[in-house]
């Protein structure tokens, strides 16, 4: 496969193993897609929760209930300590390469958000809802994983394991593992709402880990926090969603259903519902873990090249449901991210109208997600 190098014998194990190539489709000449799971170590700076499995559904709103507290102090009230998480994890993973990529070409490294998995950058293939085949098409190799405890990744002990630390470090290790699967110039990060608060902290972590960042659905005041915590009405993963979910801790939990995932995610009328549907019967996974360690928001000191940020004009969760609005200096919610990257060479803001948190999956969603391609060629 071109462009392709495997240096060791681990990933020639899982490439025998899980390699699956579409080249023999007629359908789909110019790129191929291999899926297979990464095996990443990782050391990671966790913390020491005082949380254990919640007994029950009870135990379980209760906690979110106090996570939505104005001003709330749970996260810090449980907080017993800093520990680590020294562990090797699989990481169901996703890698597309145009026939002709060059060995300087741009690749993208995605990550998606919290009750999603990989899908989200890879819906309804042949669509312009797709943004693997946009990125595909702008000539870029794409990368696409199921972040830890979601998806075909590994789910570990949702409380002390899958935390914001845990998550960084996977998304560091998979980065620097990226040049022994492919050959490339330059990457690009790109991340969803959650994905983007990972990348942001991975930055300010390792400086210029890429050489250009695209965050989405991003801002970073709080104002939508507590309203789209309670909004998510989270519930036990395997009690709520048993046909999906088996043999999960009751620390892994998914939304309320439909109607709490409009609420945080999407903005009527402005989608299909049938798409909104066929995403959103996904029922993806959220830890306790990870909704205890939300950081504070780290500055990126040392990332000294370009950034756009993108988010909807009506993202609910990182603007309480109104981005278009001035905040101190800042012209808008999302262009506060600008402090969190002092050093950027460039940073840029776009707001596209009638759009939730979910932007791809709205009607605009084909437009943004183009937007975004022609952002990258004018900067990489
Ligand atoms: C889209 O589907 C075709 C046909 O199944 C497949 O060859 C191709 O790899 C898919 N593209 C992506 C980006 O997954
Ligand atoms: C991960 O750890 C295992 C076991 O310690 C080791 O065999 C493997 O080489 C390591 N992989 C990487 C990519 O460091
Ligand atoms: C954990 O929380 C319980 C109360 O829920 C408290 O009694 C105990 O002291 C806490 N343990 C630590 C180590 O903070
Ligand atoms: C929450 O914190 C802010 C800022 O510290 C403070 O002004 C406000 O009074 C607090 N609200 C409550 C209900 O404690
Ligand atoms: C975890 O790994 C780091 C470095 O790899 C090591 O320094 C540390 O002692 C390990 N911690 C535990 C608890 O095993
Ligand atoms: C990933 O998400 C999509 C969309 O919600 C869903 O159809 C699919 O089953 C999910 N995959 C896994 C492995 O959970
Ligand atoms: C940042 O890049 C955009 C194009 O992507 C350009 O329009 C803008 O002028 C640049 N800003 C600065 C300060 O260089």
């Amino acid at each position: 496969m071109r462009g392709i190098r495997i240096l060791n014998i681990s990933w020639a194990i899982v490439f025998a193993t899980l390699f699956h190539s579409y080249s023999a489709q007629t359908t789909s000449p110019s790129y191929q897609c291999s899926e297979f799971f990464v095996p990443v170590n990782v050391s990671a700076q966790t913390v020491q929760l005082n949380v254990t499995n919640p007994q029950n559904q009870f135990e379980l709103t209760n906690l979110l209930t106090q996570m939505a507290y104005t001003n709330a102090t749970i996260d810090q009230d449980v907080t017993i300590g800093p520990a680590t998480v020294n562990d090797t994890f699989n990481i169901w993973s996703q890698l597309c390469i145009p026939n002709d990529f060059a060995a300087d070409g741009v690749v993208e490294f995605t990550a998606h958000g919290s009750t999603f998995n990989h899908t989200y950058w890879n819906f309804r293939n042949g669509t312009g809802y797709n943004y693997a085949e946009a990125a595909l098409r702008s000539g870029h190799a794409i990368f696409m994983y199921d972040g830890l405890g979601e998806g075909a990744s590994d789910k570990p002990d949702g409380i002390q394991k899958v935390q914001i630390g845990t998550e960084i470090a996977v998304a560091v290790a998979l980065v620097k593992q990226l040049p022994s699967l492919l050959s490339f110039g330059k990457i690009v990060g790109v991340g969803h709402a959650h994905g983007s608060v990972v990348l942001i902290a991975a930055l300010a972590q390792e400086g210029n880990l890429f050489d250009a960042t695209v965050l989405t659905s991003i801002s970073s005041t709080t104002a939508g926090l507590s309203a789209g915590l309670a909004g998510m009405d989270i519930e036990i993963a395997t009690e709520a969603a048993p046909e999906i979910w088996q043999n999960l801790e009751s620390s892994y939990a998914v939304t309320g259903g439909f109607t709490n995932d409009q609420i945080g995610y999407y903005l009527y009328p402005f989608f299909d519902t049938d798409v909104f549907v066929e995403m959103q019967s996904g029922r993806g996974l959220v830890t306790l873990g990870v909704l205890l360690t939300l950081p504070a928001n780290s500055v990126a000191q040392e990332y000294t090249n370009p950034v756009l940020v993108v988010t909807g004009d009506h993202d609910f969760f990182m603007c309480g449901g109104v981005c278009d609005v001035a905040v101190g200096d800042f012209p808008s919610m999302p262009a506060t991210v600008q402090s969190l990257f002092p050093s950027a060479s460039n940073f840029t803001v776009m707001i596209p109208e009638n759009t939730g948190h979910v932007m791809f999956m709205h009607l605009s969603g084909p437009d943004i997600i183009q937007s975004i391609q022609d952002w990258m060629d004018g900067t990489v």
